[in-house]
């Protein structure tokens, strides 16, 4: 289907703070055909009328764990081990494939609603978040994470399997990465297990590191090094790096991300939910890291709102430097867009409003009393906007959320399915 937005205000993110007025985006098989003018030979299928709308490039969240809504509100203002080792874990343990099939379309839904069009997601059962990408119309980096805990030569193998029936499906918004949890769940051995298995089918790696102060304190103990420093020993920034938090740093930690080219997924949210603190993002920043944002899953934030991301790195960064120029409202959108997309692996095909891009774009509503006056609208995104402004949601060319009305999904049988299954899980 081609469509025409039209008459929209437009942040493409392609150069910094650029807002184009009162011009149209042309979008042809799936792909951004122009920006601005609209060719001549165009024929629109479906016009969207942009007026009083923002357009901006569809938000990528960083790092999460989708099928974690089925604990959302339900073990908090906790410990973040026992947060972990007592109350999540156990309960995963009880995870069926069809928890995590209705967990991840509720967490879907609640996405496009929020204007997420694409995602990290590291559990288990992923076969059924692939199927729940594959009919929701969301793009997904998706990983199975890993412990050495059982089977380790099943494991691997189910992760080549999982490369090999998911890469590049779904019209290819589906991409895999190899996941190892964490080097505290993950042993030497077995991390470069992982890591082989990785270089031998081109795989990215998508890894929790140095999230808590116990995690390092552990890592100095049983090492004599940091956990960055111990996964760059064993050779996994060879290989192209994810790495959620990445909170308690050195200045050896940072130089080693940046010398490696290490993508970093900033999770404020559930830093803060969890009492693990801010991560030094100015710091990685300055020195040339990609850092990217994500939620985590929802029973660590309690949701799955990238705006209210935005919102938190570029208040909480001042707070914590003292400086009110860290930060600024744009690179906290850049950071949820295209440095995002960066960290997939996917900046080339997403993350911006580009001619030859893949169109995934959303649409705010600007008719509402917090986006009056004008005077800036990226401050706006960082400091007003709320994700609930997101009114139409388009992914690889295909609406999937328009007026407010989710087109792919039936919201009232995910939501009904969703409470089944958390009520078979936590009783
Ligand atoms: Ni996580």
């Amino acid at each position: 289907m081609n469509i025409l937005i039209k008459n929209a205000s437009i942040l493409t993110m392609a150069e910094e703070a650029q807002i184009m007025e009162n011009t149209n985006i042309a979008i042809e098989n799936g792909k951004i055909k122009s920006v601005g003018f609209v060719p001549e030979d165009f024929k629109a299928d479906k016009t969207i009328d942009g007026t009083n709308k923002l357009a901006m490039p569809g938000l990528v969240n960083a790092h999460t764990h989708i099928a974690m809504s089925l604990f959302r509100n339900y073990a908090d203002d906790l410990p973040f081990w026992t947060w972990l080792f007592e109350r999540i874990m156990p309960r995963e343990d009880k995870l069926t494939p069809e928890d995590v099939y209705w967990g991840s379309m509720l967490s879907i839904a609640e996405m496009i609603r929020f204007g997420v069009t694409t995602f990290a997601d590291m559990y288990f059962f992923m076969d059924e978040v692939a199927k729940a990408v594959e009919e929701s119309g969301i793009r997904a980096s998706l990983s199975i994470g890993l412990s050495d805990s059982g089977d380790q030569e099943l494991k691997i193998k189910n992760t080549k399997e999982f490369y090999d029936n998911w890469h590049g499906k779904a019209d290819g918004r589906i991409t895999v990465m190899a996941g190892p949890h964490a080097p505290y769940s993950c042993g030497p051995e077995f991390l470069a297990k992982v890591i082989d298995v990785a270089a031998e089918k081109g795989m990215g790696i998508h890894i929790h590191l140095s999230e808590s102060k116990k995690e390092i304190e552990d890592s100095f103990n049983l090492r004599g090094k940091s956990p960055i420093k111990h996964v760059y020993d064993l050779g996994l920034f060879e290989l192209p790096t994810l790495a959620a938090h990445c909170v308690h740093l050195s200045d050896e930690d940072i130089d080693i991300l940046a010398e490696k080219k290490v993508s970093v997924a900033n999770n404020p949210g559930s830093n803060l939910k969890l009492g693990n603190g801010f991560a030094r993002v100015e710091d990685m920043l300055k020195k040339g890291i990609n850092v990217a944002l994500g939620t985590d899953g929802s029973a660590s934030n309690n949701n799955l709102n990238m705006f209210e991301e935005i919102n938190l790195a570029a208040l909480i960064n001042k707070g914590y430097t003292g400086d009110t120029t860290s930060i600024p409202a744009i690179t906290a959108v850049k950071m949820a867009t295209i440095n995002g997309a960066k960290a997939l692996g996917i900046d080339k095909e997403v993350g911006t409003i580009e001619v030859g891009k893949k169109a995934d774009i959303i649409l705010l509503d600007l008719n509402k009393p917090h986006f009056y006056p004008r005077y800036n609208l990226v401050a706006s995104l960082a400091y007003s906007a709320q994700a609930s402004d997101v009114e139409t949601v388009i992914v690889d060319g295909k609406i999937l959320m328009e007026n407010y009305e989710l087109k792919t999904i039936d919201l009232e049988k995910v939501m009904f399915n969703a409470e089944i299954c958390a009520k078979s899980l936590i009783g």
